[in-house]
This record gives C-alpha cells, structure tokens and sequence, in this order.
C-alpha cells in the first residue's frame, strides 16, 4: 500500500485529480476507461480540480465510463441528497462524460437485489474498473461496506450504522431520523476487483480509521484494511489525517515518496 501525505487538503485534491488525469489520458487499451467514484464532501477537491482541468481543454471524459460506489435506498432519484443529484450537481453535468457511460445505483427500485445483480454484470461487462476513487467513514468503511462487512462482499443492500446515519444526518437537516437506513452498495469485493483502488483521507475526524487500515492488521472491523491485500493500493491524506498515525510510521512513508521523486525504486 502506497501512502501520499499532503500538507493541506488542497494539495491532496491536486494530486488526486493529477493521478486520475494521467490514468485517463494514457489509458491506451481498445475500450473505455472505467472509473469508479465516490461520493462525500472528501473527493469535491478532485472533481473541483478535474472540472477545472476539462475546461482548460487538458482531459475529456468522453471515454470513460463510470460506476458510483453506492446510493440510498429509498431515496427518489431526484431528492436533493440522492447520490444521483450529487454527482451530477458536483461533477457529470461540468465534464463531457456521456450520460449513457455513467452507471449510479437506482435507490428508488423495487428489485434491489437484481439491481444490485444487474450492476456487477455492467461493471463486468464494461471489463472492469480500472481505477476505483473512493473515501472512507469515520469508522472506517468504504462506500456503504460497514464494519465487520465481508471481504467477499458484492454489490448487495446493506443497513446503516446508526454512526454513520449521524454523521450524514448533516446533509438531511441535521435529523438522524430523515437519513435512509439502508442503502445500496458495492461490496469490498468489488472495490478489490478494481485494478487500482485511491482512497482519498482527510482530516482530523479519519485520524483513527486511517491508523486502523495502516497500522492495523487486516480485519473487517476497519473495511479499509483490505487495501492491504491489494497490489495497487493508495491512499492520499492530509496531515490531520495522519494524527493517529505513529511518527515513525508518518516518517517511513514520507522518506518512500521523496525516494519516488528522486528517482529511486519502492520496495
Ligand atoms: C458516505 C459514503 C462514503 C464516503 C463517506 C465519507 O458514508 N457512502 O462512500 O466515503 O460518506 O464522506 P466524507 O468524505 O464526507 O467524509
């Protein structure tokens, strides 16, 4: 697992958004680039700075297809906090990607479980995702993936916490009760399909999930430290993200990005 740490959630966001221009762009292969892609107030940095990037003409999205991590259950397409009203508010309606390219979780449907089956046959389908962009719960989850869910897991209907509902209650009122109690989501499984998986941490409220994913052994009490076992994990944080961390583990990954800027090899 590889560790970026920024000073400011500035520079965090250019850097996230640096990496995933770059996959996109050299992405050379006779199919679509897929991308997956999150929700919360984490990522807003990156969409803001590859909005900004798309504008000034240095990418285009017109060959990416996308697939959101998750969705309430429940929650009409169009409701204000839906995930569908939020990635097109905060990102699709600014870039080029093609309406018909962009895959999100139907919370409104009858049939969860087939949507939930339907959506790993698409993102099949489409050959899978090249780079999953995702960022984590105070409690260390990943999309909608709780603690003590499977690693195995696949894209399937999941309860809340009640942590996780007051958390988000901040985007229903502040009222707990007005926030889904379940949702759609992918499953750790299927973020660990991901040929790539950048998780983007910031501040000082992730200190102690990000310490449990790093420092932590693999369990699926912290969702996140299934990055890993994955062979292209990333996870870019903040400094008050780090607050947890111990010095010397701060250290070590600091000393192995500035060996990648000069030029040296990773172990
Ligand atoms: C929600 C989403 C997660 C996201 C998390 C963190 O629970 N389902 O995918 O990572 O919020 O959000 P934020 O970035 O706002 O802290």
């Amino acid at each position: 697992m590889r560790l970026m740490i920024f000073k400011t959630y500035q520079e965090l966001s250019v850097a996230g958004a640096t990496y995933i221009a770059e996959r996109i762009t050299r992405f050379r292969e006779d199919r679509p680039f897929v991308l997956g892609l999150p929700t919360g107030s984490t990522p807003l940095g990156i969409y803001r700075e590859l909005i900004r990037r798309y504008r000034e003409g240095k990418i285009s999205f017109s060959g990416v297809v996308s697939f959101n991590m998750d969705e309430y259950l429940g929650l009409p397409v169009g409701h204000p906090q839906s995930y569908h009203t939020f990635m097109w508010e905060n990102f699709f309606s600014h870039i080029d990607i093609r309406a018909s390219n962009v895959h999100i979780l139907n919370g409104e449907t009858r049939d969860p479980e087939g949507e939930c089956r339907a959506y790993e046959e698409a993102i099949k389908a489409a050959g899978g995702i090249d780079l999953f962009l995702g960022g984590l719960g105070e409690d260390g989850h990943i999309a909608f993936n709780e603690p003590f869910s499977s690693f195995s897991s696949r894209t399937r209907v999941t309860i809340l916490t009640d942590n996780t509902r007051a958390v988000n209650a901040r985007f229903f009122d502040g009222d707990i009760k007005q926030v889904p109690r379940a949702a759609l989501t992918v499953g750790v499984g299927t973020v660990m399909d991901a040929r790539e998986i950048l998780i983007a941490a910031s501040g000082r409220n992730k200190a102690r999930a990000l310490r449990d994913a790093v420092e932590g052994g693999i369990s699926h009490r912290c969702p996140l430290s299934c990055l890993q076992n994955h062979p292209r994990a990333m996870i870019l944080c903040d400094d008050a993200a780090t607050a947890e961390l111990e010095v010397g583990t701060v250290e070590y990954f600091k000393s192995l990005e500035q060996g990648q800027t000069d030029g040296e090899s990773r172990p």
